[in-house]
């Protein structure tokens, strides 16, 4: 069974992230089927939104941290790095569907997705710094300007979780639904009923203003999170984790 479902409903593509026994963490090749499904919607003409949703009770525990030791990505040809262009440059309506656990990139992309539909499970956080590592995705210039210098410092220095409320009220999240899939299907269904030229050069327009200079902090941040992957901070926060498995 693959570790990425995808599945089409008209002219909706959903790609679900299928790997529940690990919390849905994501492996190499599951964000190169990521990326893979984003660029082949990209060019299909039979597609006209997105969904990106996950089996199981939680979203994603973020990057597999037994695959960032073995493989930790190094530029921006990595798997990790080729998802994160193709979320970047994703050209049509991108819906994300939110329950449980949204741990780093779990919370970083839903910055690049046009909505977020949350259940009031959702949980969102971004550990960067408590395991020795740096923001990525653009979350470094994405996330203070979304809810204020000072709050996104606060979040990423102290590594503090948020539930779903604090996320709508950030404009992290579009709305929140007890089924938070049905919601986000019902509105991918209303946008690709639209005409799909005028929604993709709307998405263009919203987008144009940061694209260039989200291109580049994510350039930046690859550059120090691939240091950071390697370094002792991160090393023992990671062996921590390992150990706190082995001993459960
Ligand atoms: N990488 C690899 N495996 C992971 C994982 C990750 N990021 N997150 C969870 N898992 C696995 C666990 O090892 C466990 O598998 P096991 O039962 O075979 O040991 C399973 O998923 C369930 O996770 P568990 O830790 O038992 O759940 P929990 O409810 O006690 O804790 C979290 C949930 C999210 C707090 C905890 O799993 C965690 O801290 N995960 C790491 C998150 C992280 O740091 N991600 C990287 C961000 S850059």
């Amino acid at each position: 069974m693959s570790e990425i479902l995808i599945t089409k409903d008209e002219a909706v593509l959903t790609l679900s992230i299928n790997r529940p026994a690990k919390m849905n963490a994501l492996t190499r090749a599951m964000y190169a089927d990521l990326a893979k499904g984003l660029n082949d919607a990209a060019g299909d003409f039979g597609i006209r939104c997105v969904v990106i949703s996950s089996e199981g009770d939680h979203f994603t525990a973020g990057n597999d941290i037994k695959d960032f030791m073995e493989n930790p990505p190094t530029d921006e040809d990595s798997d990790v790095g080729v998802f994160l262009g193709a979320l970047l440059n994703f050209p049509k309506p991108l819906i994300a569907v939110v329950k449980g656990n949204a741990v780093g990139v779990g919370t970083t992309m839903l910055l690049h997705c046009d909505v977020v539909v949350a259940s009031p499970t959702a949980n969102f956080s971004m550990p960067f710094t408590s395991l020795g590592l740096v923001p990525e995705a653009g979350s470094s210039y994405l996330f203070p300007q979304l809810v204020g210098y000072q709050r996104a410092a606060k979040i990423f220095f102290t590594g503090e979780a948020f539930g779903a409320d604090e996320a709508k009220e950030m404009g992290l999240v579009a709305s929140i639904a007890a089924d938070a899939h049905a919601e986000a299907m019902k509105i991918a269904q209303q946008i690709a009923a639209q005409p799909p030229q005028a929604i993709i050069n709307t998405k263009a327009l919203l987008k144009a203003r940061q694209h260039d200079a989200v291109a580049a902090v994510m350039r930046a941040e690859f550059q120090l999170f691939s240091m950071a992957l390697q370094s002792e901070e991160a090393m023992e926060a990671f062996m921590n984790f390992m150990a706190k498995k082995g001993s459960k």
